[in-house]
C-alpha cells in the first residue's frame, strides 16, 4: 500500500503565496483521493503494487500494459499519476529554498533557455496555454536533455520515460480558493516558494535514472 507523504513544512508555511486552506484541501483531500484510488486499482495486482509509483509509470508499457486490463491501466495512469505528481509538488516547494536554479541545473537552464528569466517566461507561457486541467513540466528527456511542455490531466512525463524535474499543478484545485480564475497571478506567485535546491536534487537523480 502506498501512503500519503507528510509535508516537510507547515500547511501555512508557504503563505501568502500558497494559502494554508488550499494546502489542506489539496494535500488532505485531493492527494488523498488519488492515493486511495491508486491503491484500490492495485489491490488485485500485487506485483505492480511492489513498484514505486515512479517506477510503475516509467515501466508502464512493459509492466502495466502486459499485466492489467484496460480499465485498471486507466486507473493506474490517472490516479498513479495524480499520486506521484503531488508527491513531487510538495517536495519541490519550501518556505526557505533558493528561488533560482543552482548547481549544474543552473548551467543547463542557461544553456537551453539563455537565462533563468527567459526560462521562467517560457514556463509561465506554457502553463497558461494548458487548456483546462494539467501540469506544466520541466523534464529530462530520453537524451537527458532539458525539455519544457505541458500535459493534460494527470498524464505523466514518466510514461514517456521523461524524468520530471519540476512541475506546476494548473488544475483549478491548486489555486482557486485564493486566486479564483486568476491563473496568471498563481503562476507568478509560485516562484516565491519553489525550492531550487530540491529541484537540483531531482535533476541529479534524473541524470542517473
Ligand atoms: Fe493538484
Amino acid at each position: 500500500m502506498h501512503t500519503l507523504p507528510t509535508l516537510s513544512y507547515a500547511y501555512e508555511a508557504l503563505e501568502p503565496h500558497i494559502d494554508g486552506l488550499t494546502m489542506h484541501v489539496h494535500h488532505d483531500k485531493h492527494h488523498q483521493a488519488y492515493l486511495d484510488k491508486f491503491n484500490a486499482a492495485l489491490s488485485n495486482y500485487p506485483e505492480l503494487a511492489k513498484l514505486s509509483a515512479e517506477d510503475l509509470l516509467w515501466h508502464f508499457e512493459d509492466q502495466v500494459k502486459t499485466s492489467a486490463p484496460a480499465d485498471i491501466q486507466a486507473a493506474l495512469k490517472n490516479h498513479g499519476g495524480g499520486f506521484e505528481h503531488h508527491n513531487l509538488f510538495w517536495e519541490i516547494m519550501s518556505p526557505n529554498g533558493p528561488r533560482e536554479a543552482v548547481g549544474e541545473l543552473a548551467a543547463a537552464i542557461s544553456s537551453k533557455f539563455t537565462s533563468f528569466a527567459d526560462f521562467k517566461t517560457q514556463f509561465i507561457d506554457i502553463a497558461m496555454k494548458q487548456f483546462g486541467s494539467g501540469w506544466a513540466w520541466l523534464v529530462l528527456d530520453e537524451n537527458k536533455k532539458l525539455a519544457l511542455y505541458s500535459l493534460p490531466n494527470q498524464d505523466s512525463p514518466l510514461l514517456s520515460k521523461h524524468y520530471p524535474i519540476m512541475g506546476v499543478d494548473v488544475w483549478e484545485h491548486a489555486y482557486y480558493l485564493k486566486y479564483q480564475n486568476r491563473r496568471p497571478e498563481y503562476l507568478e506567485a509560485i516562484w516565491n516558494v519553489l525550492d531550487w535546491q530540491k529541484i537540483e536534487d531531482r535533476y541529479q537523480a534524473g541524470l542517473t535514472k
